[in-house]
């Protein structure tokens, strides 16, 4: 079973994909951090997201374990990645990973933003998560201060909704919603609400 989760940012993929993949025995790639790495690789190289070249070289030489998580998962690698990850050539460098990662046994949970449209179109389950702004950059805000970092949420709904307008707005794989994924609104949801809800949705899809 491959099941393709989308969405906006910190609307809870990530989440619902470590849990859905815990419940079903799959494997799980939280794709955004690949485009994360890259960014960061092009910023440690002193260079800027927007230089295609650096962008381009660090996604064909990408090394996953050269980085931690917790410095993947900042604000200024997402930012990053936001702008690598508009480069076609980037985009292209890693999709061979990806879907190695999604055919092997016994299937997988994938979650970023291209997965049911461009990655796995012919997924056994495809859900696009999403929720209010405010709500995810409170959520993200929470991340961050749990963290140890300061930060305001009107901070953090500013910078997502830069994300979110240059992730839907670009022409290589943009943000989008899959005809046949099911819409999931965890706007007034908690974790476990939004897990068992996506977990409903799955097995509709077994059924039917
Ligand atoms: O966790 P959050 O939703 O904030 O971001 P992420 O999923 O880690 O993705 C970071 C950035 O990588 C996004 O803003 C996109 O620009 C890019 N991305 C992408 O283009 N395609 C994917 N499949 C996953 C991430
Ligand atoms: O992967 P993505 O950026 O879409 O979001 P995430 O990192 O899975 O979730 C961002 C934060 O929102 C996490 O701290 C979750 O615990 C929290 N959250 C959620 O994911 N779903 C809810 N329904 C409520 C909160």
């Amino acid at each position: 079973m491959i099941i393709a989760i989308d969405g906006p940012a910190a609307s809870g993929k990530g989440t619902i994909g470590k849990r859905l993949a815990a419940h079903y025995g799959l494997r799980h790639l939280d794709t955004g951090l690949l485009y994360r790495a890259v960014g960061k690789s092009v910023l440690d190289a002193g260079k800027t997201p927007d230089d295609r070249k650096a962008a381009i070289a660090a996604a064909q030489s990408l090394d996953l374990t050269r980085f931690d998580e917790a410095t993947l998962k900042g604000a200024e690698a997402g930012e990053a990645a936001s702008h690598v990850s508009a480069i076609p050539e980037v985009r292209a460098a890693l999709v061979n990973y990806q879907r190695a990662f999604a055919a092997e046994k016994p299937g997988a949970v994938l979650d970023g933003r291209d997965i049911g449209t461009v990655i796995c179109p012919d997924a056994d389950v495809k859900i696009f998560v999403t929720a209010a702004p405010e709500v995810r950059a409170t959520r993200r805000g929470n991340e961050y201060r749990a963290a140890g970092k300061a930060v305001d949420d009107a901070t953090v709904l500013a910078d997502i909704r830069k994300r979110d307008e240059r992730d839907s707005s670009r022409a290589a794989s943009p943000l989008r919603q899959a005809d046949d994924a099911v819409l999931l609104d965890t706007t007034a949801m908690g974790v476990e609400e939004a897990v068992a809800a996506a977990i409903r949705i799955v097995e509709a899809r077994r059924r039917g």
